[in-house]
């Protein structure tokens, strides 16, 4: 794939440069006391091109928690593993809500609308809980599988951050239980869940692991398939309709890629067959996204014109 002279480089300098002496809006992220902690000035962003190239500015080697982004790498290992049977359980459509939600669940008798909002991450994660002796082991083996770096690894002191804090999670699972889309304890699910919204990675590593998802499921300069085309392509479209709560249709018009982010400050966003790039900035606008990583990425598709639209 020709990167039609862009110069990835160069673009990535500009925006780092645009946005330096900018005063930053929103705030850090609060309701989970470790992530308060961390300095809101941090910014980075990493970009890794199907040419096996890689480009970024700033903090993007430091290590943040991906929070929701792992919902990303939750939904891969459960659709590998029960395949289609996993949508009778949760499903595919935006909910226009806020990532935390647990209001729609009660008219549609607990099937949360789709596997990206809190809910539907709770139901994949009972699917792994279900379908893995060791589901955290799982998760890790299949994140150092596709990145080939075994480091990657859980913050625990984040995850009992969270949990000590985690009442509407508990209570969504309780109320999914309730409905019967819980097959495991609750404390077994949200155990599993507050520790993948707590694994540590880098911008680069973020971008590295989600190269899959613009390369048919395989990693760079292997033929090994980890998801099939088919898997992918709807990973894909559920981020690009689902990967920003009730912002999707903003991320869509300013940024047009499909991305997931994470109430630690960092957006991963996918060109298929380009490249996926990964920004960090921790403070959060009022609907729980980067603020200065969603102006980043509508910087970097209109300074390439590299968009899916
Ligand atoms: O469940 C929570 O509240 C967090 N562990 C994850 C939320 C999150 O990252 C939402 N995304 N923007």
């Amino acid at each position: 794939m020709t990167s039609h002279n862009v110069d990835y480089q160069k673009i990535l300098n500009q925006i780092g440069q645009e946005f330096a002496d900018k005063p930053r809006s929103g705030k850090v992220a609060s309701y989970i006391p470790e992530l308060a902690k961390v300095p809101a000035d941090k910014y980075g962003m990493h970009l890794y091109d199907l040419n096996g190239n890689n480009y970024c500015f700033g903090d993007s080697n430091e290590r943040f928690s991906i929070q929701s982004i792992s919902k990303v790498f939750t939904l891969s290992l459960a659709m590998k593993v029960v395949g289609d049977q996993l949508w009778n359980r949760v499903g595919v459509e935006p909910s226009g809500d806020p990532f935390n939600s647990l209001s729609q669940l009660e008219n549609d008798s607990g099937i949360p609308r789709n596997p990206y909002i809190n809910a539907g991450a709770m139901v994949v994660a009972d699917v792994l809980v279900s379908n893995f002796t060791n589901p955290k082991a799982a998760l890790l083996a299949f994140l150092h599988e596709i990145t080939g770096d075994t480091s990657i690894d859980f913050d625990p002191v984040v995850a009992a951050s969270e949990r000590s804090e985690g009442y509407r999670n508990y209570a969504m699972v309780n109320y999914l239980k309730s409905f019967g889309n819980i097959e495991n304890s609750v404390e077994d699910v949200l155990d599993f869940y507050f520790h993948q919204c707590s694994i540590s990675m880098s911008c680069r590593d973020l971008s590295n692991a989600f190269i899959i998802f613009a390369n048919d499921g395989k990693v760079m300069g292997s033929d090994r398939e980890f998801l099939t085309g088919r898997q992918v392509k709807r990973i894909n479209a559920l981020m690009q309709t689902c990967g920003f709560y009730d912002e999707a249709g903003e991320f869509s018009f300013e940024v047009g890629l499909p991305g997931k982010s994470g109430v630690g400050g960092g957006i991963v966003a996918v060109h298929p067959e380009r490249f996926a790039v990964t920004v960090w900035s921790p403070p959060l606008n009022p609907k729980g996204n980067s603020a200065l990583g969603m102006a980043s990425l509508e910087r970097l598709t209109t300074l390439t014109g590299f968009s899916i639209f």
